[in-house]
């Protein structure tokens, strides 16, 4: 199609599997359709088309939706890719009044601008999945406030901390991938129609009329910028590698709280595989591929960076590898983050488990050297070190701090008194840390609301 007049000879097998992108841009389709439906009748209304040829156009390019819809039809890799097999299938319909629909046009405003429209779909879509996810952590998340567990750093037990703490970080992580979803949205949401190859066309076309047909904010402003830049998509690839990240984390805790020694979660058996040897195991191998799939979104970042890197302006056909990078991407995230919803859903806590761990570890140690800042007036470096010692001595004993008498405890420093041993419990512990966002009741009740409006708040 793309030949006829300059080349004489069909083009070699090698090569069309070399350069045709039909193999994966078929979910292009609607996409493509309905920008040609803007775009012809913004040439009828300029007068570029006369009003009869377009109407033509117009029912012929949907009865091509109607087949699209179906599912029936399919990009042609003799014909390159999406664009030509859908004109290519206009010319069978209507007859020569089909070539009039690519005038003051190009396949690259055209490719540009159906992956912009896909990718708008699957922004908003996304958005709602991660609400879902969102809202599922707030549920745990308020059903928890009193259960304690050990918060860890160096993956030891550092200080005691409810679930609902833990949970609603990633909460707020949620709070900022959407953000920065929306933020990306409104960079995709540009129109490069009407910019043809990349000089704009001789044509009186009206770049605004098509722009708002097709519900971009706005024409992009430089025809070579329009047609050439990416950044939208990275931009994407980059949003959705951090979100992913953000899973990976989520997943990586949920793997550690099932894990042998710990069990504070468990998963409904519907979500979890046994082993094909040992009969006892319940596997959290979707988590587990949660964390793994991270890599694959980081690699179609990596991947469509290093095709633009050293890319000079204009269109080259480097930018066609931008398709599957970011349509995987799209699948796998969706993947991610409703498989994590179920997860998080299903997800039923140990609280005895977490309860007896987070005294585990010395953990309500600062708390000890706290009170002797606040009671005795100690400074807290000196505190530091006369709970270090308290520490050695429960080492010693093989006891938690809790089993220390109180004469132990004086004969280390003679300012402690009975009222001292009574922050060594978990839950006192986890109660006084009330500073603004700490792990206390109160603190995680306001954490709450906040991020039920943030929840409920659309940002796309
Ligand atoms: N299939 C191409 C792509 O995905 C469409 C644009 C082709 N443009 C061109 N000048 N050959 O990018």
């Amino acid at each position: 199609m793309a030949r006829g007049g300059r080349l004489n000879q069909k083009p070699a097998e090698i090569f069309q599997d070399m350069t045709a992108s039909a193999g994966f841009d078929g979910r292009l389709a609607p996409y493509d359709v309905v920008g040609s439906l803007a775009h012809v009748q913004m040439l009828a209304a300029q007068g570029i088309v006369r009003p009869s040829e377009a109407r033509k156009i117009q029912q012929g390019l949907k009865k091509i939706q109607q087949k699209i819809e179906k599912g029936t039809f399919k990009s042609r890799k003799e014909l390159d890719d999406i664009h030509m097999t859908i004109e290519a299938a206009l010319h069978r319909l209507i007859g020569s009044a089909a070539g009039r629909l690519h005038t003051a046009r190009s396949r690259n405003d055209q490719v540009a601008t159906d992956l912009r429209l896909w990718l708008r779909d699957r922004l908003v879509a996304l958005d709602g999945d991660l609400q879902a996810l969102q809202g599922a952590l707030l549920e745990q998340a308020s059903a928890h406030i009193m259960t304690v567990m050990p918060g860890l750093t160096h993956q030891q037990n550092a200080q005691p901390i409810s679930f609902a703490h833990h949970v609603l970080a990633y909460g707020d992580m949620l709070d900022r991938d959407r953000q920065r979803l929306a933020a990306c949205h409104g960079r995709v949401n540009e129109s490069p129609l009407g910019s043809a190859a990349l000089a704009g066309t001789s044509f009186p076309i009206d770049r605004k009329a098509t722009a708002a047909a097709l519900g971009f904010d706005r024409p992009m402003a430089n025809a070579i910028d329009a047609i050439s830049a990416r950044d939208f998509a990275m931009e994407f690839l980059a949003v959705t590698s951090i979100c992913s990240l953000h899973l990976s984390r989520l997943a990586a805790d949920m793997v550690l709280w099932m894990s042998t020694p710990l069990g504070f979660v468990s998963l409904p058996d519907s979500l979890v595989s046994s082993s094909s040897i040992m009969p006892q195991k319940r596997n959290p191998d979707a988590a587990e591929l949660v964390r793994g799939k991270t890599g694959r979104l980081i690699g179609h970042f990596t991947a469509l960076a290093s095709v633009i890197k050293g890319l000079p302006l204009g269109y080259a056909m480097d930018l066609q590898e931008d398709k599957q990078a970011v349509f995987d991407a799209a699948d796998t995230i969706d993947l991610s983050v409703r498989c994590m919803t179920e997860m998080v859903k299903g997800m039923t806590v140990n609280a005895d488990a977490m309860a007896a761990a987070a005294g585990h570890g010395y953990t309500t140690a600062t708390d000890l050297a706290d009170w002797l800042v606040r009671v005795a007036d100690v400074p807290f470096r000196q505190a530091h070190r006369i709970t270090g010692r308290v520490v050695s001595l429960a080492v010693r004993k093989k006891c938690d701090l809790e089993d220390l008498s109180l004469t132990e405890l004086q004969k280390i420093d003679p300012r402690f008194t009975a009222q001292a041993r009574r922050v060594l419990s978990p839950m006192a512990s986890m109660q006084s840390r009330t500073s603004e966002g700490g792990t206390a009741p109160g603190q995680v009740r306001r954490a709450l609301v906040r991020a039920r409006r943030r929840y409920q708040k659309n940002f796309l």
